[in-house]
C-alpha cells in the first residue's frame, strides 16, 4: 500500500530544517507553533493534536491560527504531518457510519466524490442524481465556497427553500429512500470549517497540505466506503501545475486508503470554466441542463467519466449512467432530493437584478478563456465572500455565449454579467481584461480527463 511520503515537505517551497518542536512534558503554546512552523520545523504528532483541538474549542485565537496557516502555507508539511493534521481534524468532531443501512434487504453501496475546487463546476449537481439512478447512495457533505471558486452549498441554496441545514436522522431516510443526502458538514470535522473559513480571508487556500486535510478529513468523516476525488490541474485550480496537483491526488488517495476507503482520484483540466455558466443560480440551471439530456458537453463528459468511477468503486457495474439522463431518470432522482431539502423547483431560480454584457471587437474565433480570471470576476460580482459568513448572491454570476474556437461576429455579445450591486461592475469587468481574446484560428485545447490515480491494491494490480 502506498503511504503519504515522508522525508519531505509536500507543498512547500524551501527546504525544511528538521527540528521537531515535540514539548511532552510541558505545556503547548500557540506562539511557539508558529515559530516552530515558521522557521521550517517540523511539528509532533502530540503539538498537531493539540492545536487541533485547541482551535476546534476556541482556546487559540482566529489571529494565532491565521499566523499558522501561513506558516504551513509558506513552509509545507511533511506527508506524516499531513496524515496527523488530517486525523486531527477528523477527530475534531463525530464520523458517521451508515455501515447498518439496508434498502431492499442489501447494504448501501457507499459512494461519494469530492472536487479540490474549480471554475464553472457544477459537476455534483448532476452528478450524485446520475449516481443514485444507477444504484448509489452518496453521502455527500458539500462546501462553500472558497476563495475564487464556487461551492455546491451557495449554488444549491440558490433553489428557492433548499436547506443544506438537515439532521443525521434525515440523512439516513434519504440514504435508505433515495440515495443521496447533500448536507453542510455540521458535526463533521468542525476543526475543517473553521480553518476551511479563515483560509477563505487570510490568502492560504492555495497550499498542499491544507487542501488535502480540508479535503480527506470531511470526508473520512462522512461515512462514504469509497470516495473519487477529481483533482484539478491549471489556472483556475489551486494547484496550478500538473505535478503539484499530482502530488496533491497522490496525497489525498495515500489518506483515503490509510483510512479504509476505497479511493482514487482523476486529474481534470481546469484552465478554463467548465460549461457556459458560472456562479449560483446559473450553475443550477445549467446543470438541470445537463439532467433534461442537453447542456455543455465539457460538463457531460465530466460528470460520465466520475460517474463510471464512482459506480466502479463501489462496485455497481449495473447501469449506464449515460442512459440515466437520456431517459429522464437521473432528473427524477435530482427533484426528489431537492423537495426532500425544502427546495421547490417550480419556483423560478434568482437572476441577478443588473447585467452588463461584454462584445466582440472583430470577427473571428473565440480563443481560450482564463479560468482564474473569470473565478475572480464572479466573486466580484457577489456569489462569494470576501469576509467570514458573508452571504453570497444566489443571481450573481457570469454566462459565457461563445466557448473556446466558436466562431464569432464583432459586436455579438461574448459575455453577460449579473448582480444585484451594480457598483460591483467596473471591478469585475476589469478581471476579465486581458482574460480572453478573438483571434483567426481556434485554440489549442488538451483534454478534459488527464490521468486517473488509484490506491491500496488497484494501484499494484
Ligand atoms: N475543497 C475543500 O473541501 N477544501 C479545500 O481546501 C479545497 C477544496
Amino acid at each position: 500500500m502506498r503511504s503519504v511520503p515522508t522525508t519531505w515537505p509536500v507543498g512547500s517551497r524551501k527546504a525544511v530544517t528538521p527540528t521537531i518542536f515535540d514539548a511532552h512534558d510541558h505545556q503547548f503554546d500557540a506562539p511557539t507553533v508558529i515559530r516552530t512552523k515558521r522557521d521550517g520545523g517540523v511539528l509532533s504528532d502530540a503539538a498537531i493534536d493539540w492545536v487541533i483541538d485547541a482551535y476546534t474549542n476556541g482556546r487559540i485565537a482566529d489571529s494565532q491560527m491565521s499566523a499558522l496557516l501561513m506558516a504551513i502555507f509558506l513552509r509545507g508539511m511533511t506527508g506524516h504531518e499531513i496524515a496527523r493534521w488530517t486525523a486531527a481534524m477528523v477527530a475534531s468532531g463525530e464520523r458517521m457510519d451508515f455501515t447498518d443501512l439496508r434498502r431492499d434487504g442489501k447494504p448501501l453501496a457507499l459512494v461519494d466524490k469530492h472536487s479540490t475546487g474549480g471554475v464553472g463546476d457544477k459537476i455534483t449537481i448532476p452528478l450524485v442524481p446520475v449516481v443514485m439512478a444507477c444504484g448509489g447512495a452518496v453521502p455527500q457533505a458539500a462546501g462553500r465556497g472558497l476563495g475564487h471558486t464556487g461551492g455546491t452549498l451557495d449554488k444549491l441554496e440558490a433553489i428557492p427553500g433548499f436547506t443544506a441545514e438537515i439532521s443525521k436522522d434525515q440523512i439516513r431516510q434519504q440514504l435508505c429512500d433515495m440515495g443521496a443526502a447533500i448536507f453542510a458538514a455540521g458535526e463533521l470535522a468542525p476543526a475543517d470549517r473553521k480553518i476551511y473559513a479563515l483560509r477563505d480571508v487570510t490568502g492560504t487556500t492555495e497550499s498542499l497540505p491544507l487542501i488535502a486535510s480540508s479535503v480527506m478529513s470531511k470526508k473520512i468523516a462522512e461515512g462514504a466506503r469509497a470516495l473519487v476525488l477529481d483533482t484539478k490541474v491549471g489556472s483556475g485550480a489551486f494547484l496550478k501545475t500538473e505535478a503539484e496537483s499530482r502530488e496533491l491526488a497522490e496525497t489525498m488517495v495515500a489518506l483515503g486508503t490509510e483510512h479504509g476507503l476505497i479511493t482514487r482520484a482523476l486529474l481534470t483540466d481546469m484552465n478554463r470554466p467548465l460549461g457556459r455558466t458560472v456562479g449560483n443560480a446559473v450553475e443550477v440551471q445549467e446543470s438541470l441542463d445537463v439532467l433534461a439530456g442537453g447542456g455543455p458537453p465539457d460538463v457531460v463528459e465530466l460528470t460520465l467519466a466520475l460517474a463510471a468511477e464512482m459506480l466502479d468503486a463501489a462496485g455497481l457495474d449495473g447501469r449506464d449512467p449515460a442512459q440515466t439522463l437520456r431517459d429522464g431518470s437521473a432528473m427524477d432522482c435530482f427533484r426528489r432530493l431537492v423537495t426532500a431539502q425544502g427546495g421547490d423547483l417550480s419556483q423560478p431560480l434568482p437572476v441577478g437584478a443588473h447585467t452588463e454584457t461584454i462584445t466582440a471587437p472583430r470577427n473571428g474565433t473565440m480563443g481560450d478563456i482564463d479560468a482564474m480570471a473569470v473565478g475572480l470576476t464572479v466573486w466580484r460580482l457577489g456569489a462569494g465572500r470576501a469576509a467570514p459568513g458573508e452571504r453570497v448572491q444566489a443571481g450573481a454570476g457570469l454566462r459565457i455565449h461563445r466557448r473556446p474556437g466558436e466562431p464569432v461576429a464583432a459586436g455579438e455579445v461574448l459575455f453577460t454579467l449579473y448582480t444585484d450591486t451594480p457598483e460591483r461592475f467596473t471591478g469585475a469587468i476589469a478581471e476579465m481584461d486581458g482574460a480572453w481574446s478573438v483571434g483567426d484560428t481556434a485554440p489549442d485545447i488538451g483534454p478534459l480527463i488527464i490521468d486517473r490515480i488509484a490506491g491500496g491494491r488497484e494501484e499494484q494490480s
